[in-house]
């Protein structure tokens, strides 16, 4: 039997792979701790898991539209009118589960042979594989340690051709936790407009997990590119609701039908049960969110300042997201080495910097999504190897 020539190319996400290792080596009784994973340590908060079982409870059992109910993509609607001023219609909102599956939409719609789609490197790894799946070319777009990990506009535009139908962007980044403030984004936006046949998919998943009051420089505020701009945006980090499988993403007048087509190919709906969830996440109280990101910038703090202090690692200041990634190069080893002693001596799963692209050699990434205590004895125990 022959097995179609893409599957080959795709690959995976690291992540969770250390995850399965970590809980099979708690499982067999040894002491972990977990700063591998992507995922808020918080529960989905109270009044969101209620809202669920409401909707259990008042019948909607069944399919819903395949973008999702009108409802709540007429919330997102207001929610981007009032963080963004920027009115985009529920008719080009998706629903979907997950943030993932925008990239794998984009990456059929742009992808394919004699496309190139230029992606972060360091960057989350789904956007390489997908890209390779699709047939594309990969370009990766490296963004460097003495750059803060931001783009480097000059270096991004060396690499736009032709054949360049899609630009990704993620900001606040995975895995480096770098944040482009407005006027380093007015600068990017400057340059996009230049490229008028490239299309833009901007990752803003991480939207709302940002530090020292900064405000989201979301790319829905520049309508020069809203003809060519999808976003990708979701409930998982911000609501702590990674299980649920549910993401939302804005779409242009052109392609929005092709992309509600895969969602009826692919998955029908998303979970009707969720979506009345993510309904009440939205339009419910948000004291919570907020309490949430205060208790990441204080763990941000002492992780970017206590790794500082270990020998031979050095740590830029992240800006959003829960990520910190460490240089680690003055130990003498890869990330790779130090990530499997950190598991297997020293009970700390860790990501190795190559599972985000292979510019990220001397790195790690340390999810600070665990309490502070945790922290504390992880740095303690990683600060011996
Ligand atoms: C940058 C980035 N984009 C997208 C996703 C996918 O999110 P979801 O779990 O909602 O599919 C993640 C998850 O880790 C992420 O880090």
């Amino acid at each position: 039997m022959a097995l179609s020539k893409r599957i080959i190319n795709l690959e995976t996400e690291s992540a969770f792979a250390i995850l399965a290792k970590a809980n099979k080596l708690a499982s067999e009784g040894k002491d972990i701790i977990n700063l591998g994973i992507g995922q808020p340590d918080f529960p989905t908060p109270k009044n969101i898991q209620e809202a669920a079982i409401k909707a259990i409870k008042d019948g909607y059992h069944g399919y819903t539209p395949s973008n999702g109910i009108l409802i709540l993509r007429e919330a997102i609607s207001e929610m981007i009118y009032s963080d963004h001023k920027a009115n985009i219609s529920p008719e080009n909102i998706l629903i979907t589960p997950g943030g993932k599956p925008t990239i794998f939409f984009c990456s059929l719609i742009f992808g394919g042979e004699g496309n190139e789609i230029i992606y972060p490197d360091p960057g989350f790894p789904i956007y390489r594989s997908m890209i390779n799946f699709s047939g594309a070319k990969a370009v990766p777009l490296k963004l460097k340690e003495e750059d803060n990990f931001e783009i480097n506009l000059d270096e991004l535009e060396s690499l736009i051709t032709k054949k360049t139908s899609l630009i990704i962007i993620n900001n606040p980044n995975n895995p480096t936790g770098s944040f482009m403030n407005k006027e380093k984004i007015d600068k990017l936006v400057k340059l996009l407009e230049k490229y008028s046949h490239c299309y833009i998919l901007s990752d803003e998943i991480y939207s709302k997990i940002i530090f020292e009051e900064n405000l989201m420089p979301s790319l829905l505020k520049y309508s020069s590119i809203k003809e060519r701009l999808i976003i990708l945006e979701g409930w998982s980090k911000t609501f702590c609701m990674t299980g649920w499988r549910l993401g939302w993403s804005v779409w242009p007048n052109k392609i929005i039908e092709y992309a509600n087509k895969l969602c009826v190919n692919d998955h029908s709906c998303p979970s009707s049960i969720s979506q009345y969830a993510g309904l009440e996440a939205i339009r419910g109280p948000q004291d919570e969110v907020n309490n949430i990101v205060k208790e990441f910038q204080k763990r941000k703090n002492f992780v970017h300042e206590n790794l500082n202090k270990l020998k031979n690692i050095s740590c830029f200041e992240p800006g959003g997201a829960f990520y910190a990634f460490p240089n680690i190069s003055s130990k003498g080893m890869k990330g790779n080495d130090f990530s499997e002693i950190a598991l297997n001596e020293k009970g700390v799963a860790l990501v190795p910097g190559t599972s985000f692209g292979d510019s990220a050699n001397d790195f790690i990434r340390i999810s600070y999504a665990n309490s502070l205590e945790n922290l504390e004895k992880a740095l303690y125990r990683i600060s011996s190897i």
